[in-house]
């Protein structure tokens, strides 16, 4: 189940609300312009899945939001927890970026945990099956697959080149809780 939690920033960082309803995510997200829905999931498309297929079972879903946003491109990425490059991409976006481009992710199965600076909080959505979130240009942020990733994600593109990270250099993320591994306890 997809969860926000909403911590202000400091060092230790403090808790100050756990979401769990989607609407109430949603409504607590568009007060930094992040957007994000529910949508339906395909529950043939598992952790490892192949590119192809994906996009095959998402092609109506993908389309609308090709037509709403003007994307030019659409990829898939999908990690099992037994890829032998799972902590080479998971350092990747563990720290703090940016993009020129606003950054769109629809979580088709697993899950994947974002970190958004705003305002001097941070809010850390666990994104489940069916979240689709967006992250506007110049927001600091960075995600954590765990050290078991297991999800299938779809990105979109407006531009070649709008999805460059650019590193803030802030060690920030060190001081946030890391994502557990699906089915584990969380602790
Ligand atoms: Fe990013």
């Amino acid at each position: 189940m997809s969860l926000l939690t909403v911590y202000a920033d400091g060092d230790p960082p403090a808790a100050l609300r756990e979401l769990r309803d989607p609407e109430a995510i949603a409504a607590e997200l568009a007060k930094i312009d992040v957007d994000y829905r529910v949508w339906p999931v395909d529950a043939g498309i598992q952790a490892g899945a192949a590119p192809e297929a994906v996009l095959e079972a998402y092609a109506e879903p993908i389309a609308r939001l090709r037509e709403e946003y003007g994307f030019g491109s659409v990829d898939v990425v999908s990690l099992d927890p037994d890829n032998p490059a799972r902590e080479q991409a998971r350092q990747k976006f563990l720290q703090e970026h940016t993009h020129a481009d606003f950054e769109m992710r629809f979580f088709v199965a697993g899950g994947g945990q974002f970190y958004i600076r705003s305002g001097g909080q941070v809010y850390v959505l666990l994104c489940m099956a069916g979240d689709l979130i967006s992250v506007p240009a110049g927001t600091t942020h960075w995600f954590d697959m765990s050290e078991r990733p297991s999800f299938v994600a779809l990105r979109f593109f407006t531009r070649e080149d709008g999805w460059v990270a650019e590193f803030t250099g802030d060690r920030i993320a060190e001081r946030y809780p890391a994502m557990q591994p699906l089915g584990e306890a969380r602790g």
